[in-house]
């Protein structure tokens, strides 16, 4: 069985959906897999071709890497790169499922049998395939490397013969995935922090972490499903900023996280809030690809507005590209052990009946099933 790793073509993007150790962990287990590689696809995550043919994979062409039977990928496909692919083919990698432009029906129309990582299920026996959380959690730590490194000042209480200085008021917005992490990295650098979610029962996972949770009565539970929230009413949201502009601008740096799935990201970040803070002071946006949190931000540009710096880099994962891919190419390919019969040869077996593999695929047989669900 084919199993091909195009080089990713969108621009800034260095990750890569299969590594030497991925592959060698899962041809350690499955028989008859032969990996074929697109030449240069490691590149950007520091993997050469030699690192690839030493574990057993083949070098080969754009063409030959899509029209294997098993596709990996880290980005959704561009219209050319479905052309490349098989009918009857699986491809696996995140495909942006909400983004109507045609691509899933492209997909299907081509016989191709795509697997969403943003459709995995958030259950436990799929903790180890879930790509949005292995990357979200560096993208989280990462957000608050970038604030440090454009923050004037030092994050933790400093005291020197010369004086003293204070540790900075780290705020986080959204206490999921990603926003868990930058509490963690910012405490770890030293910082104050305080962090807000509109579901509740994050409060104690905040709390664990050596963090204050901010108290604000917006009248109803955010809480959704699947462990994701819901939008809030316009009652609710008008209660929230009421309740955050006051403390947004005493801060130095704010991480925002937060996140509602299909739904342009919820603004938490007035534009009176970023007037009211320090000059100097830092805003991560992690939303910006989506819209943004914050007023002011520009997806993937850092802009200066009333003196506060608003990063909104959408790829955050790029600036870390070994350990985002070492991440990324682990949850495929226990993804793949899901859809792989490990026989001599291998059989693919697309089980409908399995929560996980049911939940994730987005188009099969020729029909795009996402929207069904
Ligand atoms: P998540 O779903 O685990 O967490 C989002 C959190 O936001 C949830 O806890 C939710 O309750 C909270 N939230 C929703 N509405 C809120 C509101 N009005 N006020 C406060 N909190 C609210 O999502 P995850 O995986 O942590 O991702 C967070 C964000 O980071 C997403 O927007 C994602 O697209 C983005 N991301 C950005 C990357 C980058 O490089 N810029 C890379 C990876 C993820």
């Amino acid at each position: 069985m084919r199993i091909g790793v195009p080089k990713e073509t969108k621009s800034n993007e260095k990750r890569v959906a299969a590594t030497p150790d991925s592959i060698k962990r899962i041809t350690g287990k499955i028989k008859g897999l032969k990996f074929l590689i697109e030449s240069g696809a490691g590149e950007g995550s520091h993997y050469s071709d030699d690192a690839y043919t030493a574990v057993g994979a083949e070098i080969v062409d754009r063409k030959a890497a899509l029209g294997a039977e098993i596709v990996l990928k880290v980005n959704r496909p561009a219209e050319d790169e479905i052309k490349l692919m098989s009918k009857g083919g699986v491809l696996i990698s995140f495909i942006d499922p909400f983004k109507d432009d045609g691509t899933m029906e492209k997909l299907a129309k081509a016989g191709v049998s795509a697997f969403g990582l943003e459709l995995v299920p958030r259950i436990s026996r799929a903790q180890s395939m879930d790509a949005l959380s292995s990357q979200a959690n560096i993208a989280g730590y990462r957000a608050v490397i970038e604030a440090c490194s454009q923050f004037g000042r030092f994050f933790p209480t400093m005291m020197t013969a010369a004086g003293s200085a204070k540790p900075a008021k780290v705020i986080i917005l959204g206490v999921g995935v990603a926003g868990l992490q930058a509490i963690a990295t910012a405490k770890r650098l030293g910082a104050n922090v305080e962090a807000f979610d509109v579901r509740p029962e994050v409060k104690e996972q905040v709390l664990s972490l050596g963090a204050k949770f901010i108290e604000i009565d917006i009248g109803e539970d955010g809480s959704g499903t699947g462990g994701y929230a819901k939008e809030l009413s316009a009652e609710a949201k008008a209660k929230q900023q009421a309740g955050l502009n006051e403390k947004l601008k005493k801060a130095d740096i704010i991480i925002t996280t937060a996140l509602i799935p299909g739904r342009p990201a919820p603004l938490l970040v007035t534009e009176e809030a970023v007037k009211g803070m320090r000059q100097g002071s830092v805003v991560v946006d992690l939303a910006a690809a989506n819209g943004g949190n914050c007023a002011g931000t520009e997806a993937d540009k850092t802009v200066v507005k009333d003196g506060v710096i608003i990063i909104g880099n959408t790829n955050l994962l790029s600036l870390m590209p070994s350990d985002a891919s070492d991440f990324f190419a682990r949850n495929l390919i226990n993804l793949m052990t899901l859809l792989i019969k490990p026989e001599e040869p291998p059989v693919l077996n697309i089980d409908l009946e399995d929560e996980i593999v049911a939940g994730s695929l987005a188009t099969h047989a020729g029909e795009v099933l996402f929207k069904k669900k």
